[in-house]
């Protein structure tokens, strides 16, 4: 018996006589917007790329290509933040809708699952058009037979909205609290854990933060004193999109977004973009009295120099020092770019803080901003909470107190130091400061110093906790959630 040879997928089957007609083959449409938001997925998933570093050359290739328009963008920029940021509420929805681990789907197809649940639960989207832009991306990038799969499962998930979800996928709060408030907002159950420690309080507090963390933080920019002014940015990016800062007098807030590099003053270095959170920790190092001396300053932990640029700037102002040092030899070039032309005298090296290049006893004020888990930027970096894991705290933990060490050993007696962290984990914060105060660990004494007050010496910002060293929030500042004790060497 002959096989019937395969009908031709693009000839129509003959109509009539009572026979299904199949569907002519039609060729998947490339949509340049979801293409490039999957291409910038896939980086982040197989090659632990930072979104925020490949997104902007392709989205300015996509321009110059005349492939996107402004709000095509603006809507890629959406899609692939969105996602990274909501991917643990979206898994848990994915999970309930397949009937196999989820780990057991080719990360590709999830990643094509995650961008169709985000235009479907977090954004306007149309559920038809984000069905059907998901399925055509899934023709295009996985083919015809999983974009099947693709389909069947966005259909399961547009069968209710993000509430409607949440009920079904995330345990009540009372049974479990933690867990309800990961799901609810796609935070790891350990983040949600050590963040909640930080902050205390009741379920508000730790709500608002959750949600703070999934918001796209402002831009703001720093004009360094005696270089720049905050007039000056405010003129340049234009009355109706900029506003001064909340609490630093430096401070100018591009609340409409754009672009700062296109600013002449942060071209130059006169001013630069950073946090408001890092503005207020180097000057409230820089406010602090101390007697005696106050002109040899040191940056231990200087990379990529933003706090440097602005401690330079305080120190020109009072004719100080500045010794800018920093680890890896790359990180200590940025260094470099970011103090060039500062009006007062510095100096950057590629140095290991814990194995100090300069004499003990010799600087009036000391900054070790220690490497850290960065729980406390993850509004910047919409993948790295799903990259960090609990037992990286302990990578950190011998570095953070030799380099505390260290610092207070640089310092004269009567100097300040100021600790910082990126990170409000308890683990990288206070009880580093204790540790090393009380002289914890094998081999170690105690060292003399005392905390300080911190507080004052951020004046004008409200919560900042019952001291002395200050946590800053996402959600109560909207700046990052910067940790900052100040220790004065005692003998
Ligand atoms: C949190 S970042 C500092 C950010 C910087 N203060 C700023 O505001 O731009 C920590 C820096 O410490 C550097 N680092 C890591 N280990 C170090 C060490 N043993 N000694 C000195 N620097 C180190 C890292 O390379 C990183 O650049």
């Amino acid at each position: 018996m002959s096989e019937q040879p395969r009908q031709p997928r693009r000839k129509p089957a003959p109509a009539g006589a009572g026979g299904k007609q199949a569907k002519p083959y039609r060729r998947p449409q490339k949509d340049p917007v979801r293409m490039l938001a999957f291409e910038v997925l896939r980086a982040v998933d197989e090659r632990d790329a930072y979104a925020n570093l490949v997104l902007p050359p392709l989205l300015k290739k996509a321009r110059q290509d005349e492939k996107f328009e402004a709000r095509d963008a603006a809507l890629a920029t959406e899609l692939v933040y969105g996602t990274l940021r909501r991917q643990g509420t979206y898994d848990a929805v994915i999970k309930a809708c397949i009937d196999r681990p989820l780990r057991e789907v080719d990360p590709p197809v999830l990643d094509v699952l995650s961008l169709g649940a985000h235009q479907l639960l977090g954004t306007r989207i149309p559920t038809h058009a984000a069905v059907s832009a998901s399925v055509e991306l899934a023709r295009v990038v996985l083919g015809d037979g999983r974009a099947k799969f693709v389909n069947a499962v966005l259909r399961k998930i547009a069968a209710h909205d993000l509430d409607g979800w949440l009920e079904r996928v995330a345990p009540p709060y009372e049974d479990d609290a933690e867990e309800h408030l990961a799901v609810y907002h796609s935070h790891p159950t350990w983040v949600v854990s050590a963040l909640w420690d930080a902050l205390g309080g009741g379920r508000a507090g730790i709500e608002d933060l959750l949600e703070a963390d999934n918001e796209r933080p402002e831009v703001t920019l720093v004009a360094r004193p005696g270089r720049s002014t905050p007039e000056e940015l405010l003129e340049a990016v234009g009355e109706e999109s900029a506003l001064p800062g909340r609490w630093s007098p430096y401070a100018v807030r591009m609340a409409e977004g754009g672009e700062p590099g296109a600013l002449e003053a942060v071209r130059d270095g006169r001013a630069g973009v950073q946090d408001e959170g890092s503005q207020l920790v180097a000057m409230a190092l820089a406010a602090v009295p101390i007697e005696g001396r106050d002109e040899r300053w040191l940056d231990g932990c200087a990379g990529p120099g933003g706090k440097a640029a602005l401690l330079a700037a305080l120190a020109a102002q009072r004719g100080a020092f500045l010794l800018a040092s920093e680890k890896q030899p790359h990180r200590a070039r940025l260094v470099e770019r970011s103090l060039a032309g500062n009006p007062g005298p510095y100096q950057v090296i590629a140095a290991d803080g814990t194995r100090p290049a300069w004499l003990p006893d010799s600087f009036d004020r000391v900054l070790m901003d220690v490497p850290c888990s960065g729980l406390g930027a993850l509004r910047r970096r919409p993948e790295a909470r799903w990259r960090r894991r609990p037992e990286d705290l302990e990578g950190f933990s011998p570095l953070q107190r030799g380099l505390l060490r260290e610092a207070l050993s640089a310092v004269r007696v009567g100097g300040v130091v100021g600790y910082a962290t990126c990170s409000p984990h308890l683990a990288e914060t206070r009880v580093v400061v204790e540790d090393v105060l009380k002289g914890r660990g094998a081999g170690h004494s105690p060292v003399s110093a005392e905390l300080i007050d911190a507080r004052p010496f951020m004046q004008g910002v409200p919560a900042l906790g019952d001291g002395p060293d200050v946590q800053l929030w996402p959600h109560l500042h909207g700046t990052d959630a910067m940790y900052l004790a100040l220790l004065r060497r005692t003998a």
